[in-house]
């Protein structure tokens, strides 16, 4: 089964996070020093929230008195879906569809241990199908299995 904890082998466990009361042009900073879409914003070491460009977006159309020192909670999508090292990739690209969400932080026994994007889990599953392909062409062509 193709799971969290594959992509993040791949990925790593970086996860970029702010607190709640970052101005938006500092997240801003922070998101194309690090070129990331998102970052993870934490009380401590709880997550509160997570603050997007889809968030900004929403903020300088929406948000009447926005300016870039808007603390980032005024913004933040909350509360944080988050799935776990074990969770299939069938059930985070549900779960990023039916929310209209594009970022899950991965939780361990309730430790941080990473972050994945709709963009990791596209590609993971593309890479992922490819290899079941070429397990099954070595199978059905009998290089494979011990032949
Ligand atoms: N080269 C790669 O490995 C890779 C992986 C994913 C996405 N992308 C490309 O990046 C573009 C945007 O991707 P996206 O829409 O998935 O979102 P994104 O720009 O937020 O994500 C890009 C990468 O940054 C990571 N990331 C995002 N926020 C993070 C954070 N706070 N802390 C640590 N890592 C974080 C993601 O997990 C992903 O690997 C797309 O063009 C996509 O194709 C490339």
């Amino acid at each position: 089964m193709f799971v969290v904890q594959d992509i993040l082998k791949t990925k790593g466990n970086e996860v970029w996070s702010i607190a709640p009361d970052t101005p938006v042009g500092e997240a801003l900073k922070l998101m194309t020093e690090h070129n990331v879409g998102a970052l993870l914003v934490t009380e401590g070491e709880r997550p509160v929230g997570v603050f997007s460009e889809r968030d900004l977006a929403r903020g300088l159309v929406g948000y009447g008195d926005f300016s870039l020192n808007t603390p980032v909670s005024t913004l933040m999508t909350s509360p944080v879906i988050t799935v776990t090292p074990t969770t299939t990739i069938e059930a985070c690209m549900e779960m990023m569809t039916d929310k209209r969400i594009r970022h899950l932080p991965v939780l361990k026994e309730g430790n941080l241990v990473g972050i994945i994007s709709i963009g990791d889990v596209v590609k993971g599953m593309l890479r992922h199908k490819d290899n079941t392909i070429r397990h099954l062409e070595d199978y059905i062509s009998g290089t494979g299995y011990g032949h």
